[in-house]
Protein backbone atom coordinates (compact mmCIF):
# COMPACT_ATOMS: atom_id res chain seq x y z
CA UNK A 1 0.00 0.00 0.00
CA UNK A 2 1.66 3.11 -1.03
CA UNK A 3 0.80 6.61 0.52
CA UNK A 4 -1.08 9.57 -1.42
CA UNK A 5 1.23 12.02 -2.30
CA UNK A 6 -1.06 14.99 -2.05
CA UNK A 7 -3.27 13.71 0.89
CA UNK A 8 -1.50 11.21 2.81
CA UNK A 9 -4.30 8.29 1.78
CA UNK A 10 -4.41 5.43 0.94
CA UNK A 11 -3.59 4.62 -3.02
CA UNK A 12 -5.10 1.86 -4.60
CA UNK A 13 -3.25 0.22 -7.38
CA UNK A 14 -5.01 -0.51 -10.44
CA UNK A 15 -2.30 -1.09 -13.38
CA UNK A 16 1.02 -3.08 -13.19
CA UNK A 17 3.18 -2.63 -16.42
CA UNK A 18 6.02 -4.39 -14.84
CA UNK A 19 10.01 -2.87 -14.83
CA UNK A 20 9.96 -0.05 -17.48
CA UNK A 21 12.90 1.85 -18.61
CA UNK A 22 13.08 5.56 -18.47
CA UNK A 23 11.25 6.55 -21.09
CA UNK A 24 12.85 9.59 -22.77
CA UNK A 25 16.49 7.91 -22.29
CA UNK A 26 16.98 6.90 -25.87
CA UNK A 27 20.11 5.10 -25.97
CA UNK A 28 23.65 5.05 -28.55
CA UNK A 29 24.38 1.53 -28.90
CA UNK A 30 27.32 1.68 -26.49
CA UNK A 31 24.87 2.91 -23.76
CA UNK A 32 22.33 0.70 -24.69
CA UNK A 33 21.34 -2.41 -21.79
CA UNK A 34 22.99 0.08 -19.42
CA UNK A 35 19.55 1.51 -18.85
CA UNK A 36 17.96 2.41 -15.26
CA UNK A 37 14.42 0.20 -14.79
CA UNK A 38 12.07 0.78 -12.29
CA UNK A 39 8.16 -0.45 -11.70
CA UNK A 40 5.79 1.14 -13.65
CA UNK A 41 2.64 0.74 -11.53
CA UNK A 42 -0.52 3.28 -11.25
CA UNK A 43 -3.01 3.75 -8.85
CA UNK A 44 -5.58 6.12 -7.40
CA UNK A 45 -6.26 7.39 -4.15
CA UNK A 46 -8.98 6.51 -2.24
CA UNK A 47 -9.17 9.82 -0.43
CA UNK A 48 -8.70 12.83 -3.15
CA UNK A 49 -9.08 10.18 -6.06
CA UNK A 50 -5.79 11.73 -7.40
CA UNK A 51 -4.01 9.05 -9.92
CA UNK A 52 -0.53 8.71 -9.16
CA UNK A 53 2.98 5.98 -9.65
CA UNK A 54 3.38 3.93 -7.38
CA UNK A 55 7.35 4.76 -7.55
CA UNK A 56 9.01 7.34 -8.35
CA UNK A 57 11.60 8.06 -10.76
CA UNK A 58 14.86 9.89 -9.24
CA UNK A 59 14.27 13.43 -11.56
CA UNK A 60 17.91 13.56 -12.65
CA UNK A 61 17.87 10.52 -14.37
CA UNK A 62 14.85 11.82 -16.55
CA UNK A 63 15.62 16.11 -17.16
CA UNK A 64 18.80 16.42 -18.08
CA UNK A 65 21.66 17.68 -20.53
CA UNK A 66 20.17 14.45 -22.90
CA UNK A 67 16.59 15.18 -22.68
CA UNK A 68 15.79 14.96 -25.85
CA UNK A 69 11.82 16.27 -26.00
CA UNK A 70 10.82 19.55 -28.24
CA UNK A 71 7.83 21.32 -28.05
CA UNK A 72 8.27 23.02 -31.36
CA UNK A 73 8.58 19.18 -32.67
CA UNK A 74 4.37 19.92 -33.47
CA UNK A 75 3.63 22.68 -35.15
CA UNK A 76 -0.07 22.64 -33.53
CA UNK A 77 1.79 22.71 -30.77
CA UNK A 78 3.45 25.46 -31.39
CA UNK A 79 0.02 27.43 -32.82
CA UNK A 80 -1.64 26.42 -29.55
CA UNK A 81 0.99 27.96 -26.96
CA UNK A 82 1.33 31.25 -29.08
CA UNK A 83 -2.28 31.57 -29.32
CA UNK A 84 -2.70 30.91 -25.68
CA UNK A 85 0.11 33.27 -24.68
CA UNK A 86 -0.97 36.18 -26.45
CA UNK A 87 -4.44 35.66 -24.55
CA UNK A 88 -2.90 36.09 -21.63
CA UNK A 89 -1.03 38.98 -22.76
CA UNK A 90 -4.51 40.73 -23.21
CA UNK A 91 -5.81 39.39 -20.30
CA UNK A 92 -3.48 38.92 -16.77
CA UNK A 93 -0.28 40.65 -18.36
CA UNK A 94 -2.00 43.55 -19.79
CA UNK A 95 -0.85 45.89 -16.74
CA UNK A 96 1.69 47.99 -15.63
CA UNK A 97 5.13 45.14 -15.81
CA UNK A 98 3.60 41.94 -16.04
CA UNK A 99 5.80 39.06 -15.05
CA UNK A 100 5.19 35.47 -16.28
CA UNK A 101 7.13 32.54 -15.08
CA UNK A 102 7.02 29.13 -16.76
CA UNK A 103 7.32 25.82 -15.18
CA UNK A 104 9.05 23.35 -18.03
CA UNK A 105 9.67 25.99 -20.41
CA UNK A 106 11.50 23.49 -22.56
CA UNK A 107 12.24 25.20 -26.02
CA UNK A 108 10.87 28.69 -25.33
CA UNK A 109 7.46 27.57 -27.73
CA UNK A 110 5.34 29.47 -25.38
CA UNK A 111 7.56 32.17 -23.88
CA UNK A 112 8.89 33.03 -26.82
CA UNK A 113 5.41 35.17 -27.25
CA UNK A 114 5.87 36.93 -24.34
CA UNK A 115 9.30 37.95 -24.65
CA UNK A 116 8.41 39.18 -28.26
CA UNK A 117 5.33 41.49 -27.29
CA UNK A 118 8.91 43.32 -24.77
CA UNK A 119 6.76 41.29 -21.53
CA UNK A 120 8.91 40.31 -18.21
CA UNK A 121 9.22 36.39 -18.32
CA UNK A 122 11.29 33.95 -16.66
CA UNK A 123 11.32 30.08 -17.89
CA UNK A 124 12.50 27.36 -15.45
CA UNK A 125 13.73 24.26 -16.41
CA UNK A 126 16.34 21.56 -15.80
CA UNK A 127 17.02 20.03 -18.93
CA UNK A 128 20.13 22.43 -20.49
CA UNK A 129 19.83 21.33 -23.92
CA UNK A 130 16.38 22.39 -24.43
CA UNK A 131 16.59 25.56 -22.53
CA UNK A 132 19.42 26.55 -24.80
CA UNK A 133 17.52 26.34 -27.62
CA UNK A 134 14.57 28.94 -25.69
CA UNK A 135 17.77 31.39 -25.17
CA UNK A 136 19.00 31.25 -29.13
CA UNK A 137 15.31 33.13 -29.27
CA UNK A 138 16.02 35.69 -26.80
CA UNK A 139 13.78 34.00 -23.95
CA UNK A 140 15.71 34.17 -20.18
CA UNK A 141 15.53 30.59 -18.57
CA UNK A 142 16.53 29.92 -15.00
CA UNK A 143 18.24 25.48 -15.78
CA UNK A 144 16.67 24.36 -12.69
CA UNK A 145 14.49 22.44 -11.19
CA UNK A 146 11.00 24.96 -10.22
CA UNK A 147 10.68 24.07 -6.05
CA UNK A 148 10.06 25.92 -3.27
CA UNK A 149 14.03 26.93 -2.97
CA UNK A 150 14.09 27.65 -6.61
CA UNK A 151 10.78 29.65 -6.57
CA UNK A 152 11.98 31.61 -3.66
CA UNK A 153 14.99 32.90 -4.80
CA UNK A 154 12.87 33.97 -8.12
CA UNK A 155 10.36 36.06 -6.09
CA UNK A 156 13.22 37.73 -4.14
CA UNK A 157 14.90 38.53 -7.85
CA UNK A 158 12.26 39.24 -10.04
CA UNK A 159 9.01 39.93 -7.85
CA UNK A 160 5.44 38.48 -7.49
CA UNK A 161 4.63 37.02 -10.73
CA UNK A 162 1.24 37.64 -12.13
CA UNK A 163 1.07 34.02 -14.13
CA UNK A 164 2.92 30.75 -13.23
CA UNK A 165 1.92 29.01 -16.27
CA UNK A 166 3.26 25.11 -16.34
CA UNK A 167 1.84 22.47 -19.69
CA UNK A 168 2.60 19.06 -19.14
CA UNK A 169 5.40 19.89 -16.33
CA UNK A 170 3.54 19.82 -13.24
CA UNK A 171 2.02 16.35 -13.37
CA UNK A 172 6.00 15.36 -14.18
CA UNK A 173 6.80 16.29 -10.63
CA UNK A 174 6.31 14.08 -8.16
CA UNK A 175 7.36 16.38 -5.00
CA UNK A 176 4.23 18.62 -6.37
CA UNK A 177 3.91 19.76 -2.46
CA UNK A 178 7.27 22.16 -3.34
CA UNK A 179 5.67 23.15 -6.12
CA UNK A 180 3.02 24.58 -4.22
CA UNK A 181 4.83 26.06 -1.92
CA UNK A 182 6.87 27.47 -3.99
CA UNK A 183 3.76 29.38 -6.17
CA UNK A 184 3.28 30.39 -2.87
CA UNK A 185 6.27 32.86 -2.30
CA UNK A 186 5.97 33.28 -6.06
CA UNK A 187 2.74 34.36 -7.02
CA UNK A 188 1.15 37.66 -6.85
CA UNK A 189 -1.53 38.07 -4.39
CA UNK A 190 -4.11 37.82 -7.82
CA UNK A 191 -1.77 36.13 -9.52
CA UNK A 192 -2.81 33.31 -11.24
CA UNK A 193 -1.18 29.43 -11.66
CA UNK A 194 -2.34 27.94 -14.96
CA UNK A 195 -1.29 23.85 -15.20
CA UNK A 196 -2.65 22.60 -18.58
CA UNK A 197 -1.88 18.60 -18.97
CA UNK A 198 -3.65 15.35 -20.09
CA UNK A 199 -6.99 14.70 -18.80
CA UNK A 200 -7.58 11.67 -17.18
CA UNK A 201 -11.21 11.93 -18.57
CA UNK A 202 -9.57 10.90 -21.79
CA UNK A 203 -7.05 9.00 -20.94
CA UNK A 204 -9.90 6.84 -19.84
CA UNK A 205 -12.57 7.33 -22.46
CA UNK A 206 -9.89 6.23 -25.04
CA UNK A 207 -7.98 3.12 -23.13
CA UNK A 208 -5.10 5.51 -23.32
CA UNK A 209 -2.83 3.42 -21.19
CA UNK A 210 0.34 4.65 -22.94
CA UNK A 211 -0.06 7.73 -21.18
CA UNK A 212 1.16 6.31 -18.19
CA UNK A 213 4.78 6.46 -18.03
CA UNK A 214 7.24 7.65 -15.56
CA UNK A 215 7.38 11.27 -16.47
CA UNK A 216 3.73 11.10 -16.04
CA UNK A 217 3.76 10.67 -12.29
CA UNK A 218 0.47 12.24 -11.32
CA UNK A 219 -2.98 11.84 -14.02
CA UNK A 220 -4.77 15.19 -13.19
CA UNK A 221 -8.84 15.48 -13.10
CA UNK A 222 -10.66 18.42 -12.11
CA UNK A 223 -11.88 16.49 -9.31
CA UNK A 224 -8.43 16.08 -8.37
CA UNK A 225 -6.40 18.91 -8.81
CA UNK A 226 -9.42 20.87 -6.97
CA UNK A 227 -8.67 18.63 -3.85
CA UNK A 228 -5.05 19.27 -4.64
CA UNK A 229 -5.55 23.03 -4.59
CA UNK A 230 -7.67 22.63 -1.33
CA UNK A 231 -4.86 21.01 0.30
CA UNK A 232 -1.95 23.36 -0.95
CA UNK A 233 -4.03 26.78 0.36
CA UNK A 234 -5.42 27.16 -2.93
CA UNK A 235 -8.22 27.19 -4.88
CA UNK A 236 -9.44 25.55 -8.45
CA UNK A 237 -11.82 28.78 -10.58
CA UNK A 238 -11.58 27.18 -13.69
CA UNK A 239 -10.81 24.15 -15.79
CA UNK A 240 -10.97 24.44 -19.83
CA UNK A 241 -10.90 21.46 -22.34
CA UNK A 242 -8.17 21.43 -24.67
CA UNK A 243 -8.26 19.24 -27.42
CA UNK A 244 -4.32 18.78 -28.08
CA UNK A 245 -2.45 15.52 -27.00
CA UNK A 246 -5.62 13.23 -27.66
CA UNK A 247 -7.33 15.11 -24.45
CA UNK A 248 -6.22 17.91 -21.97
CA UNK A 249 -7.30 20.25 -19.18
CA UNK A 250 -6.30 24.01 -18.62
CA UNK A 251 -6.91 24.35 -14.99
CA UNK A 252 -6.52 27.73 -13.62
CA UNK A 253 -5.72 27.91 -9.90
CA UNK A 254 -5.57 31.06 -7.79
CA UNK A 255 -5.17 32.06 -4.25
CA UNK A 256 -8.63 31.46 -2.02
CA UNK A 257 -11.49 34.00 -2.46
CA UNK A 258 -9.98 35.87 -4.40
CA UNK A 259 -11.93 35.35 -8.02
CA UNK A 260 -15.09 34.04 -9.08
CA UNK A 261 -14.83 30.24 -9.93
CA UNK A 262 -16.25 29.43 -13.25
CA UNK A 263 -19.33 27.40 -13.18
CA UNK A 264 -17.62 24.72 -15.56
CA UNK A 265 -15.67 23.75 -12.32
CA UNK A 266 -18.85 21.58 -10.99
CA UNK A 267 -20.13 20.94 -14.56
CA UNK A 268 -17.09 18.55 -14.75
CA UNK A 269 -16.98 17.57 -11.25
CA UNK A 270 -20.69 16.42 -11.49
CA UNK A 271 -19.34 14.69 -15.33
CA UNK A 272 -15.98 12.86 -14.07
CA UNK A 273 -18.75 11.66 -11.53
CA UNK A 274 -21.06 10.12 -14.26
CA UNK A 275 -17.88 8.89 -15.71
CA UNK A 276 -16.98 7.22 -12.94
CA UNK A 277 -13.38 8.47 -12.55
CA UNK A 278 -13.12 7.44 -8.81
CA UNK A 279 -14.87 4.38 -8.90
CA UNK A 280 -12.77 1.33 -9.04
CA UNK A 281 -14.51 -0.73 -11.26
CA UNK A 282 -13.90 1.91 -14.20
CA UNK A 283 -9.77 0.95 -13.39
CA UNK A 284 -10.65 -2.44 -13.38
CA UNK A 285 -12.19 -2.06 -16.79
CA UNK A 286 -9.15 -0.24 -17.94
CA UNK A 287 -6.76 -2.86 -16.70
CA UNK A 288 -8.64 -5.78 -19.04
CA UNK A 289 -8.82 -2.99 -22.06
CA UNK A 290 -5.29 -2.54 -21.84
CA UNK A 291 -4.35 -6.13 -21.65
CA UNK A 292 -6.81 -6.78 -24.55
CA UNK A 293 -5.26 -3.86 -26.85
CA UNK A 294 -1.93 -5.13 -25.73
CA UNK A 295 -2.70 -8.68 -27.05
CA UNK A 296 -4.45 -7.76 -30.30
CA UNK A 297 -1.64 -5.32 -31.29
CA UNK A 298 0.85 -8.13 -31.11
CA UNK A 299 -1.46 -10.38 -32.76
CA UNK A 300 -1.85 -8.45 -35.54
CA UNK A 301 2.01 -7.47 -36.05
CA UNK A 302 2.45 -10.93 -35.88
CA UNK A 303 0.07 -11.76 -39.00
CA UNK A 304 1.46 -9.05 -40.93
CA UNK A 305 4.87 -10.36 -40.37
CA UNK A 306 3.35 -13.69 -41.56
CA UNK A 307 2.31 -12.19 -44.74
CA UNK A 308 5.20 -10.42 -45.59
CA UNK A 309 4.10 -6.58 -44.68
CA UNK A 310 6.24 -3.96 -44.05
CA UNK A 311 5.41 -2.50 -40.51
CA UNK A 312 7.35 0.95 -39.23
CA UNK A 313 6.89 3.13 -36.34
CA UNK A 314 6.39 6.45 -36.15
CA UNK A 315 6.83 9.07 -33.90
CA UNK A 316 9.47 7.84 -30.42
CA UNK A 317 7.50 9.07 -28.21
CA UNK A 318 7.66 8.88 -24.62
CA UNK A 319 4.74 7.50 -24.51
CA UNK A 320 6.05 4.28 -27.16
CA UNK A 321 8.20 3.28 -24.62
CA UNK A 322 5.20 1.86 -22.12
CA UNK A 323 3.47 0.46 -25.56
CA UNK A 324 6.65 -0.98 -27.22
CA UNK A 325 8.00 -2.87 -23.70
CA UNK A 326 4.70 -3.53 -22.14
CA UNK A 327 3.78 -5.65 -25.80
CA UNK A 328 6.85 -6.45 -26.13
CA UNK A 329 7.30 -5.50 -29.27
CA UNK A 330 10.75 -5.80 -30.99
CA UNK A 331 13.00 -4.91 -34.08
CA UNK A 332 11.50 -8.22 -35.81
CA UNK A 333 7.62 -6.60 -35.49
CA UNK A 334 9.33 -2.85 -35.94
CA UNK A 335 12.36 -2.43 -37.65
CA UNK A 336 12.69 1.00 -36.86
CA UNK A 337 10.76 4.49 -35.86
CA UNK A 338 10.70 8.07 -37.74
CA UNK A 339 10.73 11.03 -35.42
CA UNK A 340 11.30 14.54 -36.63
CA UNK A 341 13.81 14.98 -33.34
CA UNK A 342 16.94 15.26 -33.75
CA UNK A 343 17.94 14.46 -30.75
CA UNK A 344 16.14 10.81 -30.53
CA UNK A 345 17.30 10.31 -34.23
CA UNK A 346 20.74 7.95 -34.68
CA UNK A 347 19.41 6.78 -31.12
CA UNK A 348 17.82 3.38 -29.53
CA UNK A 349 14.56 3.35 -28.09
CA UNK A 350 15.17 2.87 -24.23
CA UNK A 351 14.65 -0.81 -23.59
CA UNK A 352 13.40 -2.57 -26.76
CA UNK A 353 16.54 -0.53 -28.57
CA UNK A 354 14.29 -0.02 -31.98
CA UNK A 355 16.01 2.26 -34.25
CA UNK A 356 14.94 5.86 -34.62
CA UNK A 357 15.43 7.47 -37.98
CA UNK A 358 14.25 10.83 -39.46
CA UNK A 359 11.19 11.04 -41.39
CA UNK A 360 12.91 10.83 -44.76
CA UNK A 361 13.90 6.71 -44.31
CA UNK A 362 9.91 6.45 -44.11
CA UNK A 363 9.37 7.58 -47.74
CA UNK A 364 12.58 5.09 -48.52
CA UNK A 365 10.62 3.20 -49.59
CA UNK A 366 7.11 3.43 -47.85
CA UNK A 367 6.33 0.49 -45.54
CA UNK A 368 3.03 -1.35 -46.41
CA UNK A 369 1.70 -0.45 -42.76
CA UNK A 370 3.12 2.60 -40.33
CA UNK A 371 2.18 2.16 -36.48
CA UNK A 372 1.60 5.22 -34.93
CA UNK A 373 3.39 5.52 -31.48
CA UNK A 374 2.31 9.64 -31.93
CA UNK A 375 -1.15 8.64 -32.40
CA UNK A 376 -2.32 12.38 -30.26
CA UNK A 377 -0.57 14.19 -33.22
CA UNK A 378 -2.52 12.21 -35.75
CA UNK A 379 -4.35 15.05 -37.75
CA UNK A 380 -1.15 16.93 -38.16
CA UNK A 381 1.42 14.10 -38.94
CA UNK A 382 -1.03 12.22 -41.59
CA UNK A 383 -1.75 15.35 -43.13
CA UNK A 384 2.07 15.95 -43.55
CA UNK A 385 2.44 12.12 -44.86
CA UNK A 386 -1.07 12.19 -46.99
CA UNK A 387 1.56 10.87 -49.85
CA UNK A 388 1.81 7.03 -47.43
CA UNK A 389 -1.81 6.81 -47.90
CA UNK A 390 -1.87 8.05 -51.60
CA UNK A 391 0.26 5.63 -52.31
CA UNK A 392 -1.43 2.25 -50.66
CA UNK A 393 -0.34 2.56 -47.19
CA UNK A 394 -2.33 2.09 -44.23
CA UNK A 395 -1.96 3.76 -40.08
CA UNK A 396 -2.00 1.15 -37.58
CA UNK A 397 -3.33 2.74 -34.05
CA UNK A 398 -3.88 1.20 -30.85
CA UNK A 399 -6.06 4.56 -29.56
CA UNK A 400 -8.92 3.59 -28.34
CA UNK A 401 -8.49 0.34 -29.77
CA UNK A 402 -6.35 -1.86 -32.17
CA UNK A 403 -7.66 -0.43 -35.88
CA UNK A 404 -6.22 0.58 -39.33
CA UNK A 405 -7.06 3.30 -41.37
N1 LIG B 1 5.93 22.77 -21.50
C1 LIG B 1 6.43 22.09 -22.67
C2 LIG B 1 5.30 21.52 -23.50
O1 LIG B 1 4.19 21.41 -23.03
O2 LIG B 1 5.57 21.16 -24.66
C3 LIG B 1 7.43 20.99 -22.30
C4 LIG B 1 6.85 19.75 -21.70
S1 LIG B 1 8.08 18.49 -21.41
C5 LIG B 1 7.08 17.06 -21.57
C6 LIG B 1 8.39 18.61 -19.67
C7 LIG B 1 9.45 19.64 -19.33
O3 LIG B 1 9.44 19.83 -17.91
C8 LIG B 1 10.86 19.24 -19.70
O4 LIG B 1 11.45 20.23 -20.49
C9 LIG B 1 11.55 19.07 -18.35
O5 LIG B 1 12.91 19.37 -18.39
C10 LIG B 1 10.77 20.02 -17.46
N2 LIG B 1 10.76 19.77 -16.00
C11 LIG B 1 10.77 18.60 -15.34
N3 LIG B 1 10.77 18.83 -14.00
C12 LIG B 1 10.75 20.17 -13.81
C13 LIG B 1 10.74 21.03 -12.68
N4 LIG B 1 10.74 20.57 -11.43
N5 LIG B 1 10.72 22.36 -12.89
C14 LIG B 1 10.71 22.88 -14.14
N6 LIG B 1 10.72 22.12 -15.26
C15 LIG B 1 10.74 20.78 -15.10
P1 LIG C 1 4.64 13.82 -27.77
O1 LIG C 1 3.50 12.92 -28.08
O2 LIG C 1 5.21 13.59 -26.41
O3 LIG C 1 4.34 15.25 -28.06
O4 LIG C 1 5.81 13.38 -28.77
C1 LIG C 1 5.65 13.44 -30.14
C2 LIG C 1 6.84 12.79 -30.84
O5 LIG C 1 6.51 12.60 -32.21
C3 LIG C 1 8.11 13.62 -30.79
O6 LIG C 1 9.22 12.77 -30.60
C4 LIG C 1 8.17 14.27 -32.15
C5 LIG C 1 7.45 13.27 -33.04
N1 LIG C 1 6.76 13.89 -34.17
C6 LIG C 1 7.18 13.60 -35.47
O7 LIG C 1 8.11 12.81 -35.66
N2 LIG C 1 6.55 14.22 -36.51
C7 LIG C 1 5.53 15.10 -36.31
O8 LIG C 1 4.98 15.63 -37.29
C8 LIG C 1 5.08 15.36 -34.97
C9 LIG C 1 3.95 16.30 -34.72
C10 LIG C 1 5.73 14.74 -33.93
ZN1 LIG D 1 -4.87 11.47 -1.99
Amino acid sequence: MAECRICGGTVDEFFDFGRQPVSDSFVTPETAGSEYFFRLAAGICTHCTMVQLLEEVPRERMFHEDYPYRSAGSSVMHDHFEAFARRLLETELSGADPFMVEIGSNDGTMLKTVQKAGGRHLGVDPSAQVGDFARADGVRVRTDFFEESSAREIAAGDGPADVIFSANTTSHIAYIDSVFRGADALLAPDGIFVIEDRYLGSIMAQQAFDQIYDEHFYLFSVTSVRRMADVFGFELIDAEPLTVHGGSMRYTIGRPGRRAVSPRVAEFLELEAGQGLASPETYRRFADGVRRTSRELVELLEKLRAEGRTVVGYGATAKSATAINYCGIGTDLVPFICDSTPAKQGRLTPGAHIPVRAPEAFADPYPDYALLFAWNHAEEIMAKEKAFREAGGRWILYVPDVHIV
